[in-house]
């Protein structure tokens, strides 16, 4: 059953009932200012940091679940109604939101007025406009009474949950005509407030939410929109909110636009205050100047347009199936761009306070994202090279912006080093940017401890080789890609994290994984060593992944499939000797990714037991079969109900590799086969099973042991979205940028008969059209109309147009 449809041409999700399965969000803001918007008006925005520097505030896991946000309510005449549905929920003539590129529209219509309004952060503002476009539809003239409202966070969006002794005395505002200051803490240490303005006259506004509401009202009748009108309350202390009143007059077929900013603002330290206690305004006044006629938003919504058309003209396919085109075209790099921006912070499952910026998520997520905005990538990837610790190792994760390793996590996730080799290699293969590698970048933060990007990149691969176990597997640490795998913890305290619990001395546990991991690392850190003129390292580094290689296939292989880990007693995990947990899912991804037993048969039949033991209708488990009881020797993994989370979901960050690795095996059939089942534009239709946005990925979708098998949770920040950019745009259409040139090596299903990709990289574009004949594994390449050998197509000059015919 499907809650809407997609308009492809507009780049939008049109969802056509309020009631969808649950509460499908988008994102506004691209760079700096961000906000979180659900179908039916809930979230929240922040500047930069979703704990640091919180605007407006939004309570989590709520009865109902998604209330509070940017909300305006309608008195009509008595008829209190909300045209985003939500929160009075009254029934609406007409419902639609439209989630388009960074912008949201949601239009609500009652007795005769509709009400569309349009969200976007506009380019390089911090802040967001709501356009609210009234629209008289009936026959007789009407006056209505339409209130604004959302409420203040306290900036510290933590504190702000928890400290309320403190807090409840803290809020301070200013109104000043139609704009009211939100400027708590501005007295003190802060140097910005927030701003929310309207670019009509007011007849009323309230900033103090009790007065508002009444302390028994709620969102869906507060009491002053019940009365039908504000009390110019002023806040001091308690919850500062921003509450406008406007009384609109519209004749039959009228039509009226009012320009709604919620702004965030800073001065200069010594530039603070107006007058004594009146804070500077120039700037705010300044930021609203640039947002005050609705031609103004039309030429912002303009401008971001095009800034997606251009980011998104860096990769087209045409496959002649629409579900495909919109995700690879739209959709995914749409999410991968989100989980640039927030990592894992800010989301409906991220609270914008737990994380900061994880080492490898950040990595991971460089590698559906180089392509669209290159530079912001290189910025990314000196600030997560300087939260190196100088023997190689890496804080598990970092703040934005602070770029700060965290101690609270501290490190020890023995596979973080080597995915900077991965992101780093994905950002050179794309831009040919090789003197970012000479670049001077801190160990820890310590400006007097440095190196070059190549020596923290050297640390990192030999950093595995310095740890490694009694089998000379890499030892695991903390956890390796898999968080929840806690080999060296053995936690009995109730709650204790086990991210950060003690680890046992001595821990000698070995991950399989992070082998793999090194392998395929291992031939572009040998590329990287020999640009930066170090052929002895990018043998040694051949020599030490051909040796790895070997110790896999002496010490990881099980038969039939690859072990996943030994744990910390030197037992096997994901092995035919457990009971439970006898295959694993990762392994066998990354192992064959990185070539091992492709030559030599082991690869297909790991593929093989994937296929037999892993694969479902929703997608390939993690593991089979999942933990029945807690293992103190294992960790968190055996703390989830069979079939949820690591304990033997659908986990999507895993899935792309197993199909990366079909392809390495020229089995393209599988490998999209095993796309379509967790690409959320092949579940739309099942979106009543499904759940989440039909839109973007999920991280898990309920495995086969759960009762809620096929279930999805946790949309939208997880690696799945740049691993799946990589699998079907790289592997499977087969367009991969590589150091030397651009591959183009398709392995298609039979279904997919002719294919057209556009490609701009290094700035010159490549057009690529492919005949699929089903001979997948010998592609016949011509550039410009010449046959050549191999399917590696040297880099044309900026500027230049290269054709290039595909038989496969
Ligand atoms: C989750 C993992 C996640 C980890 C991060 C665990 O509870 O199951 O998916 O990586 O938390 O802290
Ligand atoms: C989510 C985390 O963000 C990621 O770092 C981890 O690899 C996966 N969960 C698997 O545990």
């Amino acid at each position: 059953m499907r809650f809407g449809h997609f308009s492809d041409a507009a780049r939008e999700y049109v969802i056509t009932t309020p009631r969808t399965p649950y509460p499908w969000i988008n994102y506004l803001g691209t760079e700096e200012y961000f906000g979180l918007i659900s179908h039916t008006g809930g979230g929240y925005s922040f500047y930069r940091d979703a704990r640091m520097r919180r605007l407006t505030r939004y309570r989590y896991n709520n009865v109902p679940t998604d209330v509070g946000g940017r909300y305006f309510y309608v008195n009509d005449d008595g008829d209190v109604w909300t045209p985003s549905w939500a929160p009075v929920q009254a029934e609406l003539d007409h419902f639609e939101a439209r989630h388009g590129l960074s912008y949201t529209v949601i239009t609500g219509e009652r007795n005769g007025l509709r009400i569309e309004t349009l969200y976007l952060v506009p380019l390089g503002a911090t802040a967001e406009i709501h356009r609210v476009r009234l629209t008289n539809t009936g026959a007789t003239a009407k006056g209505v009474k339409l209130f604004s409202i959302l409420e203040f966070n306290l900036w510290n969006a933590l504190d702000d949950q928890t400290n309320y002794q403190r807090n409840l005395s803290l809020a301070e505002v200013e109104v000043d005509g139609s704009t009211i200051y939100h400027k708590t803490e501005y007295r003190e240490r802060r140097n910005h407030y927030a701003v929310h303005a309207v670019n009509a006259p007011i007849s009323g506004y309230d900033t103090d939410r009790e007065t508002f509401f009444g302390l028994y009202g709620g969102w869906n009748a507060p009491d002053a929109v019940v009365a039908g009108h504000c009390h110019n309350s002023i806040a001091s202390g308690w919850s500062p909110i921003g509450a406008h009143q406007i009384d609109v007059a519209l004749a039959p077929g009228e039509v009226r636009d009012l320009v709604f900013v919620l702004g965030y603002v800073e001065n200069e330290p010594g530039a603070k205050w107006e007058s004594p206690g009146v804070v500077n305004k120039a700037p705010a006044r300044a930021l609203l100047q640039r947002f005050s006629t609705s031609e103004q938003v039309d030429a912002a919504m303009v401008e971001l347009r095009s800034y997606w058309d251009d980011l998104l003209s860096t990769f087209t396919v045409d496959s002649g199936d629409p579900r495909v085109d919109r995700m690879v075209n739209v959709w995914n790099p749409y999410q991968c761009m989100v989980t640039f921006n927030m990592s894992r912070s800010a989301s409906y499952f991220e609270t914008g306070i737990g994380r900061g910026m994880g080492f490898r998520d950040s990595n991971q997520d460089l590698l559906g994202f180089v392509h669209l905005v290159p530079d912001r990538a290189r910025e990314r990837i000196l600030d997560i090279a300087a939260t190196q610790l100088p023997d190689g190792s890496a804080y598990h994760q970092y703040q934005l912006l602070t770029k700060r390793g965290n101690h609270d996590i501290g490190s020890g996730f023995n596979d973080d080093p080597l995915w900077l080799i991965e992101g780093v290699a994905a950002y050179v293969s794309e831009t040919g940017d090789l003197a970012i590698l000479d670049e001077d970048v801190p160990f820890d933060n310590d400006p007097e401890d440095t190196g070059t990007l190549f020596e923290h990149l050297r640390r990192s691969f030999h950093h595995v080789l310095h740890n490694r176990g009694p089998h000379g597997l890499p030892l695991i640490g903390r956890a390796d890609w898999n968080d929840c795998l806690n080999l060296n913890c053995f936690s009995e305290t109730p709650g204790e994290s086990f991210q950060t619990t003690e680890n046992l001395a001595g821990g000698s546990a070995e991950s399989v994984f992070i082998a793999g991991l090194f392998v395929h690392c291992a031939p572009d850190y040998a590329t990287l060593a020999e640009a930066v003129r170090a052929p002895e390292e990018a043998d040694r580094a051949r020599r030490a992944a051909a040796a790895m290689s070997a110790v896999v296939l002496d010490h990881g292989w099980d038969g039939d499939w690859f072990v996943r880990a030994y744990d910390y007693f030197g037992n096997k995990i994901g092995s035919s000797e457990c009971d439970e947990g006898r295959i694993y899912i990762e392994p066998q991804g990354f192992c064959v990714m990185a070539g091992i037993g492709v030559e030599s048969g082991e690869a297909v039949r790991a593929l093989d037991s994937v296929g037999k033991i892993l694969d479902t209708d929703h997608g390939i488990m993690l593991l089979q079969p999942p933990y029945t009881s807690y293992h103190l020797e294992l960790g968190e993994i055996s703390t989830y109900p069979p079939g949820y989370k690591e304990n033997g979901s659908i986990f999507c960050h895993s899935n792309p590799w197993v199909m990366i690795a079909e392809t390495m095996v020229g089995r393209g059939d599988r490998a999209f086969a095993y796309w379509k089942k967790i690409a959320p534009t092949f579940r739309e239709e099942i979106s009543e099973v499904h759940r989440l946005e039909p839109y973007v990925y999920a991280q898990m979708i309920a495995g086969k042991d759960a009762p809620r098998h096929g279930e999805a949770k946790n949309s939208w920040l997880t690696g799945t979205a740049a691993w799946n950019f990589v699998a079907i745009t790289q592997h499977i259409l087969g367009v991969k940028p590589e150091m030397e040139g651009l591959r183009v090596q398709p392995c298609l299903p039979a279904e997919m008969t002719k294919v057209e990709v556009t490609r701009r990289c290094r700035g010159a574009q490549y057009r690529i059209t492919v005949a699929n004949r089903g001979e997948s594994g010998s592609p016949r390449l011509a550039v410009d109309g010449q046959p050549i050998n191999g399917t590696v197509v040297p880099y044309g000059p900026a500027g230049s147009i290269v054709e290039i015919t595909v038989d496969c």
